[in-house]
């Protein structure tokens, strides 16, 4: 059957029916502690934000970007190579390649710019990339426009990767992509296991660390403290400056051989403008204030521990207390909705994640905790999540009650987090 070209993939008129849609709802005002003045709602406490450590609003960052569009205005003058370049970029770079541990590190307009660029740029069509199901989408929209082999290994499944590289059928160079926190779960990959498989292969390892910047490790610089790992374990650091860090934009970390290379070879390096003076000034404003406020992590710690027992004590069952997202799984995709808008109505700010984001049949809802929540917050939260499970008959063991396999691609299109493909 052909649908028309405009036909979206989620049943979006039938929510808005519902009077469940709350996509692309407005913010109209960021406050203290999480408080969110949003259209038709009012007052909300936002319970989906990225910014972890909770520094979006902080006056030294916000002032850090006001002295930017002060002194050069609020564009650069096109892209990097030509007259694009400004001092912050280079010192943010400088900034960012410390904190990791690195010799040098180059900035993106996005964290996705920054994932497509840097797979494009290092796997070609004679090559293999491998990559975890669950990756985020914009790594799996590099393996597939890098038009290397790409092979995808089950979730967090070190016999499973060890076998896709000895695999003698996969050619070329071999680049193995994966998420440390895992944006949709909140599970961390297993990290001493890939990259002494890396080594033993003789692969490139690429980490993403959207969301273990700031958040994992002893002082926040990511994946390889928080494992106890050297520096150089990991050879291409890509990150984004969207979350932990409140600005926009992405980054690669690792050698000043890679660092060049990306700089003359990465697409979206090239053919892309160069980072606003704010956002550029804010990420480098960030990255200072992250060193220089540690209670922010400690705290951040403190409420994930402490929401953590919140949802065993309702009945869920979270193993890790490490990362700062919490999925509810709901089952299907109208379960989810229906759950975040019974907390939506109770004025919590949060999302419902339906298929095929996520595999069919595990919808869920994302919560994030930040530094900026109360221990009060955390738990009215909580109770209002276990009244409406309760009222929704969502079952707590996270089966969602759905019986089916996850599907394979469906349907043209699929805006997928790399699951349904
Ligand atoms: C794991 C992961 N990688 C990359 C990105 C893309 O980053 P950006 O939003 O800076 O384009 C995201 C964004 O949500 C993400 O979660």
């Amino acid at each position: 059957m052909h649908t028309h070209p405009f036909e979206p993939f989620w049943p979006i008129a039938k929510l808005r029916e519902e009077g469940v849609f709350f996509y692309r709802k407005a913010i109209e005002g960021y406050h203290e502690d999480e408080h969110v003045e949003v259209a038709d709602h009012g007052d909300m406490i936002l319970f989906g934000s990225y910014s972890y450590l909770g520094l979006n609003g902080h006056p030294r960052i916000n002032q850090a970007a006001v002295d930017a569009i002060s002194r050069y205005g609020t564009g650069t003058h096109g892209a990097r190579l030509l007259a694009g370049t400004l001092d912050i970029h280079r010192e943010l770079e400088a900034e960012m390649a410390r904190f990791k541990g690195t010799e040098s590190a180059v900035t993106f307009s996005s964290g996705y710019a920054a994932n497509v660029s840097t797979i494009t740029s290092v796997v070609g069509r004679h090559d293999t990339v491998i990559c975890d199901k669950l990756d985020h989408a914009s790594i799996v929209d590099g393996c597939n426009l890098s038009r290397a082999k790409l092979v995808r290994f089950r979730h967090n499944d070190m016999e499973h990767l060890e076998a896709c590289l000895a695999d003698p059928a996969n050619p070329g160079h071999k680049l193995v992509v994966v998420d440390a926190v895992y944006s949709m779960d909140g599970d961390v990959v297993s990290l001493p296991e890939v990259s002494r498989l890396c080594r033993r292969y003789g692969a490139l390892l690429m980490v993403d660390e959207a969301h273990s910047l700031g958040v994992l490790g002893a002082s926040g610089r990511g994946i390889e403290e928080h494992f106890g790992l050297p520096a150089d374990t990991i050879d291409i650091k890509m990150g984004t400056l969207s979350k932990a860090i409140p600005s926009g934009g992405g980054y690669v970390a690792g050698s000043r051989r890679l660092c060049d290379f990306l700089a003359v070879q990465g697409r979206g390096f090239i053919y892309s403008a160069a980072l606003p003076p704010p956002s550029a000034a804010a990420a480098l404003e960030a990255l200072r204030v992250i060193q220089d406020e540690p209670e922010r992590l400690a705290c951040l710690r403190e409420n994930v521990r402490h929401f953590a027992a919140a949802l065993r004590a309702i009945g869920l069952s979270y193993a890790d207390d490490t990362t700062a997202i919490f999925p509810v799984i709901c089952g299907e995709d109208w379960a989810a909705f229906r759950l975040a808008h019974y907390c939506q109505q109770r004025g919590f700010y949060v999302q419902g994640i339906p298929h095929p984001v996520v595999p069919k049949g595990k919808a869920r809802l994302r919560v994030s905790i930040t530094a900026g929540h109360g221990k009060e917050q955390l738990d009215d939260f909580a109770a209002v999540l276990d009244r409406g499970i309760d009222e929704l008959s969502i079952p707590r063991d996270g089966s969602g009650g759905f019986q089916g396999a996850d599907s394979s691609r469906s349907r043209r299109n699929t805006p997928s987090m790399g699951l349904a493909a």
